[in-house]
């Protein structure tokens, strides 16, 4: 387990503390928040960091601005009345705090918590200048990153704000993450099964890879199973797989068998001419017809799968079996939400991570069936490549 500071080992008293949070959450097209899950559960560290004495400044990127400076979908003012909401009280904006005679005293002074308006409005953030996290840095005195879904990236106030920080540690948002992640991977508990699904093998080698090590069964749906039914001689017809990854695919599905893991694979997909066409069709997963593509993974498969899962002690997900948005395909998905959810009511322990398979999650309304749902996409996914990521290195004891 990485040794790092959290917030039980620092004195927050009449100290100012710059939080830096992913409150990158999805809004729809009139910029109201869909889905609060990151802000509800990155909001207590900012309540303990007040609750032992302190003031807060919050700051994180809300997507993916241009970084010319304001745009008004991407500003934070989207989401301050949410957390003032939470907080049960008003916190301000701050617009222009990149200036020379900027003085956050004249906020603080009136305000408990601040929030510095999106970070990505400066180039300077995803360029991670020294100059503005030094600027950042001079804001406070104690640096805490509650921000696990943006810790894969060397931005300014994730990484270089390190350097002009005396006294550093991590949210209780990150505390819990890097504590599940940790059990999920190396408790000693037994069958541990992976689920793998999304588009990309590319996105996931190196996952697989680290996998390999770690668990009995590799369950892979999605598109990125066509890759690797490919590299063994499947006809596929008109779906979707990385000719570039063909050999990568064999080679990991190699190195699986020689370290015993069990890969399986959809022995059936539904398919249909294109996405939009609804008369599917189930094909063996090996002699697809030529032009049809591969949306979901079929009945059988969904068998085998279940019958893996429900007999799993320990179960990581990431990755949709199929084009789930679409109501046609998304029953894979479904059920393995379903199998997930039921091998945790009997006692296994599962953690879920990235963007589509939370989703389904939550559209499936199991939430609170699953052990632990991960707040990271990307960041999950390299965590488990690499043990860490950069920004928490950077912090390490
Ligand atoms: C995420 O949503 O995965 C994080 O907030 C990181 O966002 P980014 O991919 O735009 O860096």
């Amino acid at each position: 387990m990485i040794r790092i500071n959290e917030l039980s080992d620092i004195d927050f008293k009449n100290k100012i503390a710059l939080v830096r949070v992913d409150f990158n959450v999805p809004l729809d097209k009139n910029q109201n928040i869909t889905d609060t899950t990151r802000i509800d559960l990155g909001i207590n560290t900012i309540k303990y960091i007040i609750q032992n004495g302190g003031k807060c400044i919050i700051m994180s990127h809300l997507g993916r601005p241009k970084g010319k400076g304001y745009e008004k979908e991407y500003s934070l003012d989207n989401i301050k009345d949410y957390i003032s909401y939470l907080l049960k009280f008003e916190v301000d904006i701050i617009k222009d705090y990149y200036t020379n005679n900027f003085s956050i005293n004249n906020y603080l002074n009136k305000y408990k918590v601040v929030l510095l308006e999106n970070l990505r409005f400066y180039s300077e953030e995803k360029e991670n200048n020294p100059e503005f996290s030094k600027k950042l840095a001079s804001f406070a005195d104690i640096y805490v990153n509650n921000a696990f879904g943006t810790c894969h990236r060397s931005h300014a106030s994730t990484n270089s704000i390190i350097n002009f920080m005396k006294i550093n540690c991590v949210g209780d948002l990150v505390k819990n993450e890097i504590v599940n992640i940790e059990k999920a991977l190396y408790e000693k508990v037994k069958p541990f099964t992976a689920i793998l699904g999304g588009a990309k093998v590319s996105d996931k080698i190196k996952v697989i890879e680290k996998l390999i090590g770690l668990v009995d069964n590799l369950i892979i749906g999605g598109a990125m199973a066509n890759t690797f039914i490919k590299s063994m001689g499947g006809k596929i017809g008109n779906s979707l797989y990385e000719n570039d990854n063909i050999e990568v695919a064999k080679n990991l599905l190699f190195k699986a068998k020689k370290n015993n893991v069990s890969v399986y694979l959809p022995s059936d997909f539904i398919c249909s001419k294109s996405i939009d066409d609804h008369n599917v069709k189930l094909f063996n997963s090996s002699n697809i017809k030529n032009d049809y593509s591969a949306f979901d993974i079929g009945t059988d498969s969904l068998k085998l799968f279940k019958k893996i899962i429900l007999n799993s002690k320990k179960i990581i997900w990431n990755g949709p079996m199929g084009v789930f948005e679409k109501e046609i395909f998304s029953n894979g998905t479904t059920k393995v939400c379903e199998y997930v959810a039921r091998a945790t009511k009997s006692g296994s322990y599962s953690l879920i991570g990235g963007g589509d398979s939370v989703s389904a999650v939550k559209k499936n309304k199991k939430e609170k069936d699953v052990s632990f749902i991960s707040t990271g996409g990307g960041a999950l996914l390299e965590y488990i490549s690499y043990g860490s990521l950069p920004s928490l290195k950077l912090l390490e004891k």
